[in-house]
């Protein structure tokens, strides 16, 4: 049994009361991944101490110092990207191919936002009054708390944690219990790369562990992706502080196919939109929206390649499709699925949790596609975040627009056309944070802003620059060589 502790100050831990969570493989139950804590508030709050007092010292490291460690924590990840990835799928359950994506993507993230530490540019402006100088800069704000999801267990801690860090805050992560071993892999890079004790810290559990996260006086962030429901419950509790609160949330990602598009690229992109991952993406491509000119023939071999995907143990490299990620995760599958049958949708393809032979002790279901499926059923508007696409027939591209924004989400969504006109159009008019053209609603690159609008968030953005927006606040600051007082607005 291989134990992993809580890291505070510098000091990989268990918890105060001893109490552990296990960690065991989707893919099979029988196979037990590791124990973490099942930290207790006095867990977060010790964590949130040392954090406070580390930030004193951290935040006056020069940032191209502190960008050096972090791209020494990069090369570090890299070297291992192959070990993380297979601990990932183990814990995770998503293929090889996508955790050794997810891996990258953290790469990515550190290499690029350590090189702002040469940057995190300000602004300097002339000043209205004579012998004034005016600039303003990026200042670190202190603790910043972070609560992330399992279905990017590498990649979502690193956007977080890197920027927080370039920009000289001290962090406190808590992963999902559920794969809690790749936010450890990645602090322990953190780590080894010589970042000081109590900048980064770990704290693997609950709600118990996320109450104080986002209640705490002394932190001052509070950065969380999830779900939609839980994300209101970290804002209410942070709101009383005045914290500054990033959310990340759900999805309802539309890939809007017009008569024009090249079908088979378009079925290509449906597959991986809304079968990657098994579909626990919130970019995911949980409905296609199609012409009703070619939807017949797109619907016959859409269902044809889906039910022909390999599902199973992601370390084989034979599995297109690993399981869900937990029990109750697949029991939500099955709800929806249910749901859809009694709202009157067709299932064309899947349906069925898969039990039996190599999928007896995992949470594995078949990828499942719904047609004659209408705008205001549930299961096209509500995140189900399985393998269940549902497949809607539009007349239009504006009826497609139309249907596109008609969810509480925000997140992501394209188009396949070869029309530049209606490519165009639609970029325009969908209302989402991330858009798409003749690719999937999937595949955001690191140094573009990542995030949604409506339901999906609260406005911010991570990844990209406007990762620094988040973890900085600006300062504005006006030298005054004149040698005498000079009034603003009145002189
Ligand atoms: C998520 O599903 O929470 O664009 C993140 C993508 C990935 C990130 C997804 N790069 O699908």
């Amino acid at each position: 049994m291989t134990f992993f502790g809580n890291f505070v100050d510098g000091v990989w831990r268990p918890s105060e009361s001893g109490a552990t969570l296990e960690n065991r493989n989707p893919a099979n139950t029988n196979e037990l991944v590791g124990v973490f804590p099942d930290s207790t508030t006095a867990d977060a709050e010790l964590a949130i101490a040392a954090a406070r007092k580390a930030y004193d010292t951290w935040r006056l490291v020069p940032a191209p110092k502190r960008a050096e460690l972090l791209f020494k924590a990069a090369q570090i990840i890299a070297a291992r990207k192959e070990e993380f990835a297979r601990d990932m799928t183990r814990e995770m359950g998503k293929v090889l191919d996508e955790t050794r994506g997810d891996v990258q993507e953290a790469i990515d993230m550190t290499y690029f936002l350590a090189a702002e530490g040469r940057r995190l540019h300000g602004q300097t402006a002339p000043s209205e009054l004579r012998d004034k100088f005016a600039m303003s800069l990026r200042q670190p704000i202190g603790v910043c708390s972070m609560i992330t999801p399992w279905n990017f267990p590498m990649a979502i801690p690193s956007w977080k944690i890197i920027p927080a860090l370039v920009c000289g805050n001290t962090v406190v992560l808590k992963p999902s219990e559920l794969t809690p071993l790749s936010s450890v892999h990645f602090v322990k890079v953190l780590e080894e790369a010589g970042i000081p004790a109590g900048v980064v810290n770990l704290v693997t559990g609950g709600p118990a562990v996320g109450e104080v996260l986002t209640t705490h006086p002394d932190v001052s962030v509070v950065s969380f992706t999830g779900s939609t429901a839980v994300g209101k419950l970290v804002n209410q509790n942070a709101a009383p502080f005045f914290k500054k609160v990033h959310l990340e949330m759900g999805g309802k990602n539309a890939i809007m196919i017009m008569e024009d598009a090249q079908l088979d690229l378009a079925l290509e992109g449906c597959l991986w939109g809304g079968f990657g991952t098994t579909g626990q993406r919130c970019t995911a491509a949980s409905r296609v929206i199609i012409h009703e000119k070619v939807h017949d023939r797109f619907v016959e071999t859409f269902v044809k390649r889906a039910s022909a995907l390999r599902v199973g143990d992601g370390l084989d490299p034979a599995t297109q499709m690993g399981p869900s990620i937990s029990e109750k995760q697949l029991q939500k599958v099955m709800s929806y699925v249910e749901i859809g049958r009694q709202e009157g949708a067709t299932i064309a393809c899947g349906g069925r949790r898969l039990t039996s032979g190599a999928h007896a002790n995992g949470f594995f279901h078949e990828p499942t596609v719904f047609t004659n499926v209408t705008p205001n059923m549930r299961i096209a508007r509500e995140e189900i975040f399985g393998p269940v696409v549902s497949v809607i027939k539009v007349s239009s591209l504006d009826e497609a627009v139309a249907v596109a924004n008609d969810v509480a989400y925000g997140l992501s969504c394209s188009i396949y056309t070869q029309d530049i006109n209606r490519a165009f159009r639609a970029m325009r008019d969908v209302y989402t944070g991330i858009f798409y053209v003749n690719a999937p609603t999937i595949g955001a690159e690191v140094h573009l802003p990542f995030g949604g609008t409506k339901a999906t968030g609260n406005g911010h953005r991570e990844a990209g620059l406007a990762a620094l927006d988040v973890f900085s606040e600006w300062k504005s600051i006006y030298v005054d060589f004149s040698g005498k007082l000079q009034r603003a607005q009145i002189d």
